[in-house]
């Protein structure tokens, strides 16, 4: 019998294939864990110099749903590499599908993976697990090199630090068309991510189609304008808006649920509603009418606690727990400001509410509508998942709470002691509307500034003290849209600090370190790049070293600033970036640089002048003509 030369291969190769566990030393010497570029960064890795040369044709074997699940996501993914791959469910092959790593450790999202010469072998204890393992497993391409498929032999055990690893997209600000938020939902799984946190209401628009009151989505969902650059005197006056069929929610949880990730689905009550206010002013605490909110600004008026509004919650719940299969409904709790409570006071279901029930404050309201909801969640077997309110307010047992309020450390402390499990999304370190270096270079942003190293500094834990950490589900990040109305805004805000986030929440906190992160982001822009994805070039790095002498520096992170004092009478600029391919320019003439100034080839040589402070300024512009914002470095000398 002649075999075709398909089987051949196959059989060759897996009479080759050496199952890793009996895997000598073979492999033989070892790299920097560094160069692979690997993030989030696994928590055990062993990566040889040796490769594996993968074949044109090979063969995946895959078992159950699980492992097909994978298994089509990298059959897709080698397509792509020009490599053939075959999935079966028995027989040889070098790609190895398990979801039997019988390793206890690994739990639900941990993987192990071993790439040996011949084969790689991917297994964890579910399909979670194999969906990571096959992250990390495309992270060993060179995502530029379409046709080298070689990659570095490896062992890797890994496994999550935290349970919950979030990313929030306001769509209620601003729309997003089905396509952006699945290209959202796919960065986040590739980074290991595995809840997207959807925030579909809001004073704003309402995103989401509830058939038993359809004026949410008729009235609610449309504004007659939207402010400008932060103006609220300066509104466009263009018809604004959008919102989610049922078909299209399926469509993105399913999208979500092949990439292990959870959709938690929030509708904000009882303030933000102003977008509901407008469908059906009855639900107001306040007469109307009410129109949808043109500006970016909270509104005041929440709902009232009427019969009426708890049939239509009850309704909109329902919706949202038959529409998203997961364990967590958001139900918001936000900004209830003082006056809104003051509204309250004044409207006379509470009033008669407060009375029958002898409350005292219009606070009680809130905590009757988070109150009813939670439970009403609960009855529906999910959690409900609450915005901390400002101080700490009691809640039922078993409400999740998200931990924003800037000084969340006594937040959170406050709420696990209640013995609520919390999640942090601290507003400075995990809001990804805030702006990513010098305000006066970035997109419109919103008031506050986070940096990529600066929310990579960022330790959850720290806001919990060791005795209630059991209670720290995790981290989440939020992207907020008042001032981002496009697609490529969006992925400029959410990238490249979107990687810190994943190392945050996976990586342990021994093992982050942020020179190290900054060198492996490299190749991730690579594959941000072959993936269609803005972001935004981080500006260069400049560093001077004296010639002979000593140099003392003091950076700023937040300006890209770095100034040097010196006694030298000369030295050398360097200048880094880590996207690859950029091409770096610079002026010494304290100019702005652009692609007719100097072109970086090399350490600057550079005579320092007594009184003459030297000024660099550089940019680097990537191969998509993306310009950084500028960043620059004064030397000083201190000879007289
Ligand atoms: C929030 O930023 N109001 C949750």
């Amino acid at each position: 019998m002649r075999l075709p030369p398909f089987f051949a291969v196959a059989i060759v190769s897996a009479l080759a294939f050496i199952p890793s566990a009996t895997r000598a030393a073979e492999p033989g010497r070892t790299i920097s864990v560094t160069r692979l570029g690997l993030i989030p960064l696994p928590r055990h890795v062993t990566a040889y110099a040796a490769r594996w040369h993968i074949p044109m044709t090979v063969r995946i074997t895959a078992t159950d749903s699980a492992q097909r699940n994978v298994a089509d996501f990298l059959q897709r993914f080698l397509k792509k590499r020009g490599i053939a791959a075959k999935i079966a469910s028995t027989g040889p092959a070098q790609i190895m599908l398990s979801t039997t790593a019988a390793d206890a450790r690994l739990g639900r999202e941990g993987y192990r993976l071993e790439v040996s010469g011949n084969g790689a072998a991917l297994s964890a204890n579910s399909g979670h697990g194999l969906f990571y393992a096959l992250q990390t497993f495309e992270e060993l391409f060179n995502p530029a090199q379409g046709t080298d498929n070689a990659i570095h032999q490896v062992t890797i055990t890994d496994w999550p630090r935290y349970r919950w690893r979030g990313m929030l997209l306001d769509c209620s600000r601003h729309f997003f068309p089905v396509p952006v938020v699945e290209k959202f939902i796919r960065v986040a799984a590739h980074y290991k991510l595995n809840v997207f946190h959807w925030h579909l209401t809001d004073d704003q628009g309402w995103r989401i189609q509830i058939p038993q009151y359809p004026l949410l989505t008729k009235i609610g969902a449309w504004r007659a304008g939207t402010e400008v650059n932060g103006n609220p005197n300066d509104i466009d006056h263009q018809r604004y808006g959008g919102y989610y069929t049922d078909a299209q929610i399926r469509q993105i949880v399913a999208y979500a649920q092949r990439r292990y990730v959870e959709v938690v689905p929030e509708i904000d009550i009882p303030g933000h509603c102003t977008a509901a206010l407008a469908a059906y002013p009855w639900l107001a605490a306040a007469k109307g009418p009410f129109q949808v909110r043109e500006t970016w600004g909270i509104s005041n008026v929440p709902l009232t606690p009427s019969r009426r509004t708890f049939h239509f919650l009850d309704t909109v719940f329902g919706d949202l727990v038959s529409l998203f299969p997961g364990q967590y409904i958001h139900l918001g709790g936000d900004e209830v400001s003082g006056k809104a409570m003051n509204v309250w006071e004044h409207d006379p279901v509470v009033r008669k509410l407060m009375q029958s029930k002898g409350w005292e404050t219009p606070s009680q309201i809130y905590d009757h509508f988070v109150r009813k909801m939670v439970r009403f969640i609960a009855e529906k077997g999910r959690h409900g998942v609450v915005w901390n309110a400002q101080p700490a307010r009691s809640l039922p047992a078993g409400a999740v709470v998200e931990c924003w309020t800037r000084d969340s450390s006594g937040i959170a402390r406050a709420y696990a002691e209640k013995g609520h499990d919390v999640i942090i999304a601290n507003a400075v370190k995990l809001y990804f509307d805030f702006y990513q270096g010098d305000r006066k270079y970035e997109p419109h942003p919103t008031e506050g500034l986070t940096t990529l190293r600066e929310m990579y500094g960022f330790d959850p834990s720290s806001e919990l003290p060791q005795s209630l950490r059991n209670r720290l589900l995790g981290v989440e990040g939020c992207l907020w849209t008042e001032f981002v109305p496009t697609a490529r805004h969006l992925f400029y805000q959410l990238l490249p600090r979107e990687m810190a986030l994943a190392e945050i929440s996976w990586t342990p906190l021994k093992d982050q370190h942020y020179s190290d992160f900054v060198k492996r982001t490299t190749r991730q822009y690579l594959w941000l790049r072959a993936n269609g994805y803005n972001f935004r070039v981080p500006p260069p790095s400049l560093h001077f070293v004296g010639t002979g002498g000593h140099a003392t520096f003091i950076r700023n992170p937040y300006r890209n600033l770095i100034d040097y004092k010196t006694a030298c009478h000369s030295g050398f600029v360097h200048i880094r970036e880590p996207v690859p391919d950029a091409v770096i320019y610079y002026t010494l003439n304290g100019a702005i640089p652009n692609a007719r100034s100097f072109r970086y080839v090399g350490p600057i040589h550079v005579r320092l002048i007594p009184g003459h402070p030297l000024q660099v300024r550089s940019v680097a512009i990537d191969t998509s003509e993306r310009s950084s914002a500028p960043s620059r470095l004064v030397v000083q000398s201190t000879r007289r």
